[in-house]
Formats: structure tokens, sequence, C-alpha cells
């Protein structure tokens, strides 16, 4: 074995281990593409939905090398450290797919490896010790539409697994599981968890049970009440309370009198406490 396979975080039985957790995957993961090194997982899953690939279809790589972030952020993806992955959904782009997905990363982090994660909307996933919030996950939802090819939406999710040498930009907000938990995690087995979670709250969501999961969304993210927040609009700077989120997972703000609904952007948490209710 080489060095470099040494450093991989997949490990090559990993289509044994998938195909026992088929029966939990529902529609998903009935094509998993496994690759070493990428651009970006949600490029190569862009071309090959393209090419037809069902609902469901994961592409997973061990490295990438021009991994997207939100906002035209890069996402720091080196071989060894990170779970890099994307989904195909086969549906029309919904913010309350974003949030399902988050509740679903939280989910699966707890199930296989204990660590309780909090969700900063509309879906940074960290882990709040004291007054430091570290983000271990993130989700890049990529939405398309074409009338040949029909409504699409690309999940991508990156998990920070293992302590690495983050750029000096990311240093002081980006954590890792392993690093949180203070374990080895096994980076299979968190794939496993997240396809497993991914399809049942996807299908929860297609099935329309919205209440019941705007309800488990909020209560992973206690920074949706009370918290004061600001963000940009061109250059100009906001700031407003939150107030928990409406049916179309908006964040909703009292800005004075007035109640607004911000549907996307970054919002940056300026005074509350981060902690789970
Ligand atoms: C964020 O900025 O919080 C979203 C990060 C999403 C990163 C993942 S890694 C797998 C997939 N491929 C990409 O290029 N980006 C997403």
């Amino acid at each position: 074995m080489t060095r470099v396979q040494d450093r991989a975080i997949l490990p090559t039985d990993l289509a044994a281990r998938m195909a026992r957790l088929e029966r939990q995957f529902g529609p998903f993961a009935r094509q998993i593409h496994h690759h070493f090194e990428v651009g970006s997982t949600s490029d190569v899953l862009a071309t090959l939905a393209r090419e037809g690939a069902p609902h469901g279809t994961v592409v997973v790589a061990d490295m990438q090398t021009a991994g997207r972030g939100r906002h035209g952020n890069s996402w720091f993806s080196p071989l060894g450290s990170g779970l890099y992955l994307s989904v195909l959904l086969r549906t029309v782009a919904s913010p309350i797919l974003t949030l399902a997905a988050g509740v679903a990363i939280a989910e699966a982090l707890c199930a296989a490896t204990g660590i309780e994660t909090t969700l900063e909307w509309p879906n940074d996933v960290v882990v709040v010790h004291d007054r430091d919030v570290r983000k271990v996950a993130g989700i890049l939802a990529e939405a398309t539409s074409d009338v040949e090819l029909g409504d699409r939406v690309i999940l991508g999710v990156g998990v920070n697994l293992r302590d690495t040498a983050f750029p000096p930009e990311l240093a002081d907000r980006a954590g890792s599981v392993e690093g949180v938990s203070g374990r080895q995690v096994d980076a299979t087995v968190v794939l496993g968890e997240l396809l497993v979670a991914l399809s049942s709250r996807c299908a929860q969501v297609e099935a329309g049970a919205k209440t019941e999961l705007l309800a488990r969304w909020e209560s992973l993210a206690p920074m949706c009440h009370d918290t004061t927040v600001e963000w940009l609009v061109g250059d100009r700077r906001h700031c407003g309370v939150t107030e928990g989120v409406d049916e179309e997972g908006r964040l909703l703000v009292r800005v004075g009198a007035q109640k607004q609904r911000l549907s996307g952007g970054e919002v940056r948490r300026v005074r509350g406490h981060p902690i789970r209710r």
C-alpha cells in the first residue's frame, strides 16, 4: 500500500459496506461513484445527471481540487481529512430541502459519532463549546431545470472529519468531528448514516411533512430565536433579532417594528447564546 492510499479516508470495501445498508437507503445510493480525486463532486455529478443518472445517485471523493462552498467560497478539501459527497435529487429546489439536509447531517453525525451539532441558518453545521463555535460541515444546494431533463438539485455535503492545518482564514471557525469528539471516526460509517438520514428527510419533504421537519430543524437551531443577527444587502449592513422560520424555511427577523423574511444570503450571529434548547 502506498503512503497516499494510507491517508485515504474511505476504505476500499466501500461498496460492500454500502450494500449492507441498502434497504435503509430507499431510492438513494443505488449508484455510488467513488473517486480518489476530483475537481468537485458536484461537477462530476452534474455531468452524470445530464447523462441520465437516477435520483439518489451519489458521487463521493477522497479529495477535491476545486471544492465549492456557498457564496462563491471554496471548500477546503484535502486528502485524508474530510468527507466530500454530492447527491442527485430529481426534484424541484426548495429552501426546505436544504434545511432537511442540515437536519440529516446533524442526525447522522450524532448516530455515527455521538457528537451533538447545532444548525445555523440556513445550513451550517457547527459544534458549540462555551462560546467557541466551530463549523464541522456545510451544504451547497445547486438547482437546475430544463425542459428535456426536468428539475434537479445537486446537494453537495462537506464534513470535516479529522483535524488538519486549516488555511488561516478558516482557522478560527473551522473544526472537525474527531477534534470535537476526541475519538477516531470511520468515514464509511458517517457516509452510511448520512445517506440513510438524507433519504429519510428528503422523503419527508416529498411527502409534504413540512411542519414536523421545520419543528425538528428549529429544535437543532437555537440561533433562529432571540438572537441578534446581521446581514448585508449590497453594501448596507442590517441588523435584527431572530423569530423562527416561516413555512418556506425563510428566517424571520424583527427589525424595529417590522418583521422581515430572509430567504438566502449570509447571516452572522452578533449576540445570543448558541446553546441548544
Ligand atoms: C458551505 O459553504 O458551507 C457548503 C460547502 C459544501 C462543500 C461540499 S464538498 C462536496 C460538494 N462538492 C463541492 O464542490 N462542494 C460540496
